[in-house]
């Protein structure tokens, strides 16, 4: 009796509380990310943590498929702009220390998705100030830019994010542009002329998220509230191809601008403006891919000895924060800060 009332309230916390307690949170439209999450928390369901599961829900749910090209590209000036819809209350206990968080989102236009930003900005998010947070990141394969928006909201948060997976829809990137919309928008998840792969993350991508779960799994007895090293160095949770950094660029700023001007345009003349400036984006996005993305890549081959310090640089700034951190230095939240 003596030896507990001597002892730090902290330790008196761990010594009842031994098994390590692990807060899932996630989104899925189409059931891509939820697969992946499977992947990744099958290992550590089955290494004893306690895991708690809680999904992000809009009150008003996006439609799978989209069914129309409007309805998709309208949610872009928002997602760029951080106009968020609302959610239901996630159902957080308040009293519990976690010791690892796993938040699950998808990119929708070079952004977190609409749900997950609603989330970052949600009173309830505020229990992760101090929390080790492990982000899995499933996309078509354009992640940079949601990476470092998510990066921010974590930082603002008061979060430690220790790791971030990347996972990415298999096929060549130019077949993705066809076969990733065209799930999105109808629901087509079949091989086109049997020429294109399958739409979504394929099942290499998804035995690698399982390797990401058994390595955290490996782990488990290392999860504590408060951790500021990552769990996944050298482990390639966040794999980045040099080629597709300046197309990402560049799309950052088209987005915003069309962002922007769209909201011009909504404000002038309602919502018929508004569908006039997403049209006009959906045109310039698909100038953009045919005919820019090429020219960028023959530009990049051109002046590769120039921009290849800038590119060189920007790589390892993203590969963060799983491969920034060595044991040692200081922690990869703050050196991904310093950028
Ligand atoms: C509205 C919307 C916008 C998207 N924008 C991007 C993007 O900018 N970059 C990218 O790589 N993937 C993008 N994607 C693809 C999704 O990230 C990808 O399909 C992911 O697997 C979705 O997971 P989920 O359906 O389980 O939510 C977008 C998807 C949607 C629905």
């Amino acid at each position: 009796m003596e030896t507990a009332i001597l002892m730090p309230p902290e330790t008196m916390r761990r010594e009842f509380h031994s098994e390590k307690r692990v807060l899932v949170l996630s989104y899925s439209q189409s059931g891509d990310a939820a697969r992946c999450a499977a992947e990744l928390l099958e290992p550590l369901r089955r290494s004893g943590v306690r895991l708690t599961e809680v999904e992000i829900r809009p009150l008003r749910p996006y439609p799978f498929p989209w069914g129309s090209l409007r309805k998709f590209f309208n949610v872009m000036p928002d997602c760029i702009l951080g106009k968020t819809p609302e959610i239901e209350p996630p159902e957080i206990d308040e009293d519990v220390e976690w010791d690892l968080v796993i938040l699950v989102y998808q990119v929708w236009f070079l952004a977190p998705s609409l749900p997950i930003q609603a989330f970052l900005r949600h009173p309830a998010a505020k229990f992760l100030r101090g929390c080790p947070v492990v982000t899995l990141s499933v996309c078509r394969n354009m992640w940079l830019a949601a990476a470092e928006r998510m990066s921010d909201s974590l930082r603002r948060l008061g979060a430690h994010h220790v790791d971030n997976v990347v996972v990415t829809h298999q096929g060549p990137i130019w077949a993705t542009f066809i076969t990733t919309p065209r799930y999105l928008l109808w629901g087509r998840r079949d091989r086109l002329w049997n020429l294109f792969p399958e739409p979504g993350v394929g099942t290499a991508e998804l035995s690698r998220v399982a390797s990401f779960g058994r390595s955290l799994a490996a782990q488990s007895s290392e999860f504590e509230p408060d951790r500021r090293a990552p769990f996944l160095s050298g482990q390639g949770a966040t794999r980045i191809e040099e080629k597709y950094i300046l197309p990402e660029l560049i799309g950052r700023r088209m987005f915003r601008l069309f962002a922007r001007l769209i909201e011009r345009f909504e404000s002038l003349g309602g919502r018929f403006l508004r569908g006039v400036g997403v049209y006009l984006f959906v045109a310039t996005l698909v100038a953009g891919v045919v005919v820019g993305i090429p020219v960028l890549f023959a530009f990049r081959l051109l002046f590769s000895r120039l921009l290849c310090p800038f590119l060189r640089g920007y790589k390892e700034r993203m590969s963060g924060p799983s491969d920034r951190f060595q044991v040692g230095t200081e922690d990869p939240v703050h050196r991904l800060a310093d950028h």
